[in-house]
């Protein structure tokens, strides 16, 4: 069942929205070469505490960590260790919290210090395959319209998404129906109603997109070993369009 939110419901998610963006971004801004994904994650603890809220990821399904902090070939799930950041490497952020029993969940990929052209381009094509598939949520549209805009900006630049993960609705619960896939898969695909919400995520790979698992059964990894960015936005669904929830605040 795929829920819609009142007007009291969307208040509440409009204020989980911009609390997830504003840890996001304080987040991004204090990653810099040198430190470890542990010193993020603490400072992430601490900035989602600050505003009052509880991180939606620490112990669900026993994630033991507040954000997920993924590195380079890491795609989704990284877990906060001590694994030291360097010069170049690209970090990928995704908070969700918990502010008054609704959820925010939002990502963005940065680059410490500076990276490569082609890291800073994946990570572009990225942001702008999710603001494409933004583009395209609106009442009346199915969710395959959102999927197909994401694959084919993300194709078009000979980059590949990720097929094991997707968005997802969210609300009282970080996952909620429907799944958001960033591609076409041709199953029948649920209509887009004002009143939803969901979190828009690409995956993309520079590579090949197939993925693995390491052994700390989290950590998604890229099969071939290249970049992966991830950008994320939770939106309402409106009869004029999408309203972002976790736009800049
Ligand atoms: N990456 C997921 C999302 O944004 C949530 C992570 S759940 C966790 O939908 F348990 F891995 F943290
Ligand atoms: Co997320
Ligand atoms: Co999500």
């Amino acid at each position: 069942m795929i829920s819609l939110k009142n007007e009291r419901e969307i208040a509440a998610m409009r204020e989980a929205g911009r609390v997830a963006r504003l840890v996001l971004d304080e987040v991004g801004s204090f990653v810099q070469p040198g430190m470890t994904t542990l010193d993020i994650d603490q400072f992430a603890a601490e900035r989602i505490r600050k505003q009052g809220a509880r991180s939606a990821f620490l112990g669900y399904r026993r994630y033991p960590c507040n954000i997920c902090i993924s590195v380079n070939d890491e795609v989704v799930h990284g877990l906060a260790g001590k694994r030291r950041i360097l010069f170049g490497d690209i970090v990928s952020l995704d908070v969700g919290v918990y502010v008054n029993g609704f959820v925010g969940d939002t990502a963005k990929t940065v680059a410490a210090g500076g990276c490569s052209l082609e890291a800073q381009r994946l990570m572009d094509v990225t942001e702008r395959s999710l603001h494409e598939g933004i583009a395209q949520a609106k009442a009346g549209n199915r969710v395959s319209d959102i999927s197909r805009a994401v694959q084919e900006c993300v194709e078009s630049c000979g980059f590949s998404v990720v097929r094991e993960f997707v968005g997802h609705g969210v609300g009282r619960s970080v996952h909620e129906e429907p799944q958001v896939p960033n591609y076409v898969d041709g199953k029948p695909s649920p209509k887009l109603r004002s009143g939803m919400t969901i979190a828009i995520e690409p995956m993309v790979n520079a590579g090949r997109p197939q993925v693995e698992m390491l052994n700390d059964g989290w950590t998604v990894v890229t099969k071939d070993g290249g970049l992966s960015a991830h950008f994320e936005h939770t939106v309402l669904i409106t009869s004029s369009g999408a309203e972002i929830l976790t736009c800049r605040a």
